[in-house]
């Protein structure tokens, strides 16, 4: 499987968790309750971000390092990561909840770009068998078998 095709789906699954914590937001006000919902949210998108950082974007940068794309994409990395940082140590609710709002808005952007614009350039840049062999990283990465092939590393 091809790399962008799985971080595609990764994404499918982190719109979800959106819906759940904007769900979330809208119907408590217990913080602790509101704090564990984006504390999942953040989790998974952290690790989906560092999937990207460390396989998709360094085969990436021997085409296209320093142009626009690939560099916006890792500074809203970045931008998450500030935001994921503040919410952690928030103790106001109202707070809390706008910046889960901000969290969520910035990552659906950036899934967007990637889906519309990133994925497309390492599709186009990157060779079928280059995007499965990273795919088999990233399958290794999430335990995941592709292909009756079975990545589960050994404990
Ligand atoms: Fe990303
Ligand atoms: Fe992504």
């Amino acid at each position: 499987m091809k790399i962008t095709d799985a971080l595609r789906g990764e994404h499918g699954v982190l719109y979800v968790l959106f819906e759940d914590v904007r769900e979330t937001i809208n119907d408590s006000d217990n913080i602790e309750v509101i704090r564990k919902s984006i504390s999942t949210l953040d989790k998974a998108l952290l690790s989906h971000a560092g999937i990207e950082d460390s396989i998709l974007f360094p085969a990436l940068d021997q085409h296209i390092a320093g142009m626009g794309p690939l560099e916006m994409m890792r500074a809203e990395h970045q931008e998450v990561d500030e935001l994921v940082a503040a919410a952690r140590v928030e103790q106001d609710m109202a707070t809390l909840k706008s910046q889960a709002k901000q969290l969520i808005d910035l990552a659906f952007g950036h899934f967007q770009k990637e889906e519309m614009a990133l994925f497309a350039m390492a599709e186009q840049f990157l060779s079928e068998e280059e995007l499965a062999a990273l795919g088999e990283q990233w399958a290794a990465k999430r335990n995941v078998t592709v292909e009756g092939h079975s990545c589960i590393s050994a404990a």
